[in-house]
């Protein structure tokens, strides 16, 4: 990939949650612009608007206002299933707490985002495999995710996000489970994938040594990016 290409770009995003109560305005004017190839960290206090922008920059939500444009497209002018199609084709997703499929190998886990797509089982089959070995894994197909640890579960979400070959992979709290050592270990892999296979990365965490292993750390407040920041010499985990 063209390291200058503009893999997406926000400009003025706002987005109210309207509940019971007071209307909440959670992404209040959010411009951002990430190129490829870039690993970026988002920072700031809990209740910030991360996890909204987040939602957002995935397709899972829409904004109220501004522009986004993913890729040459523009995100405010499509549909749900447009969305959808360029959610599963283009992004991946890593949580916290995993997201894996309780009593579902780590195979058929990873396998999964390929269900959409028109892809022999076997193809399926041979890939997710593959995703796993990239992920260090590949020895360990057939556990369920009971009998992997929280570092090994976190793996094989990661493998999860990659199998449809995504632009863009975006990690909410990848770290927030799990303790130093594994999380350096992940941001190891991270830092790995990101170089080896050109993929873009926004990360969300509140841990500052875990943000200084990106190139870039974003930071926002009330719902506002309040700073936008090249880190000089990233941790190499
Ligand atoms: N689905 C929702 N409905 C109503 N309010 C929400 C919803 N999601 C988030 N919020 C509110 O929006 C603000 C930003 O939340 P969030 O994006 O989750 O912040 P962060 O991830 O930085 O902690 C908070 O005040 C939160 O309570
Ligand atoms: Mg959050």
């Amino acid at each position: 990939m063209d390291t200058n290409e503009v893999v997406l770009s926000l400009e003025n995003i706002t987005k109210t949650y309207q509940g019971a109560g007071d209307p909440v305005r959670a992404l209040q004017g959010v411009s951002f612009s990430l190129r490829a190839g870039e690993m970026v960290a988002i920072m700031g206090p809990s209740g910030s608007g991360k996890s909204t922008l987040m939602n957002l920059l995935g397709c899972l939500d829409k904004p109220d206002g501004g522009t986004y444009i993913f890729g040459s497209q523009n995100i405010m002018k499509m549909d749900r299933d447009d969305l959808a199609h360029l959610r599963n084709k283009r992004i991946g997703f890593v949580f916290q707490n995993f997201n894996l499929l309780g009593r579902t190998s780590a195979l058929d886990n990873v396998a999964v985002p390929m269900i959409y797509g028109k892809i022999s089982g076997r193809e399926r089959e041979e890939r997710a495999r593959e995703m796993l070995g990239l992920v260090g894994l590949g020895e360990r197909v057939h556990h369920m995710p009971n009998q992997l640890s929280g570092g090994q579960q976190q793996r094989v979400a990661i493998a999860r996000s990659l199998v449809n070959r995504p632009d863009l992979l975006l990690a909410d709290e990848p770290t927030g489970a799990l303790d130093t050592k594994t999380s350096v270990e992940i941001m190891a892999l991270l830092q790995r994938l990101h170089r080896e296979q050109s993929l873009s990365i926004i990360i969300v965490t509140h841990e500052p040594d875990i943000a200084l292993h990106c190139q870039r750390i974003v930071r926002l407040s009330d719902g506002l990016v309040v700073s936008d920041e090249k880190v000089e010499n990233p941790l190499q985990a």
